[in-house]
């Protein structure tokens, strides 16, 4: 399995109440009102966007991946309301250890009710399933509880923790690192 193959044409994604999709420029709009929430970025590498023209730039971004073939993550959209409501899926793919790290984030309207697990569900079927991984790595801050719990309702193990692994905003962060192997997944299936 090539990633040009996967991420040259980034399938579409569904579950009960969302759709996982390409991101496009006009979802800007509705990444900026959610991208904007200093809440939303206070446990990832990037900066809270100051202005829409930050949520162009991330998103010209992302349509260059897609239009590179690379690793690139969907965007998600809430069903009801056919809103663009946070993304997710896989920042980088080793193909050669078949290992790959997922990643997410969802605007705050829309937190505590099971939509990212909804979503990272789906992300790890493909991952498997279509991208023939091994193993799912996630990362997190250490003080980023709700994304731990996402990670551990998949039944994703603690490895443990990289002591200052990551500057960011000014500061060393901690990470913990989880992951999920191929015959934990398969287990948990059937
Ligand atoms: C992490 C994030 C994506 C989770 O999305 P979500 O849709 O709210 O997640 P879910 O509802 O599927 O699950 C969240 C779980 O964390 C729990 N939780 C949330 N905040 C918590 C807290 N402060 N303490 C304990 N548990 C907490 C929820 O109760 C839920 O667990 P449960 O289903 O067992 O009740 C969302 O909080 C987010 O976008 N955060 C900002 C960006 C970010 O940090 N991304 C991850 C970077 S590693």
């Amino acid at each position: 399995m090539i990633i040009e193959e996967i991420f040259g044409n980034l399938t579409r994604l569904e579950t009960k109440r969302l759709i996982l999709r390409k991101m496009t420029l006009y979802d800007a709009q509705d990444m900026y009102e959610y991208a904007s929430d200093p809440e939303v970025a206070k446990y990832v590498t990037w900066d809270y966007h100051r202005s829409i023209d930050d949520s162009i730039s991330f998103l010209k971004s992302t349509i260059q991946k897609y239009d590179n073939k690379e690793v690139s993550e969907w965007g998600i959209i809430y069903k009801k309301s056919n809103k663009f409501i946070g993304t997710c899926g896989y920042l980088w793919w080793s193909l050669a250890h078949s290992r790959a790290e997922i990643a997410y984030t969802l605007s705050r309207r829309y937190w505590n009710k099971g939509l990212m697990t909804e979503a990272v569900k789906e992300v790890i079927k493909y991952g498997f399933e279509k991208m023939v991984l091994n193993r799912i790595e996630a990362r997190c801050m250490v003080r980023n509880i709700a994304s731990q719990r996402v990670m551990e309702k998949f039944g994703m193990k603690s490895e443990g923790i990289m002591r200052e692994v990551l500057f960011a905003k000014g500061f060393y962060h901690d990470l913990k690192v989880y992951s999920l192997l191929k015959k934990e997944y398969r287990r948990e299936k059937n």
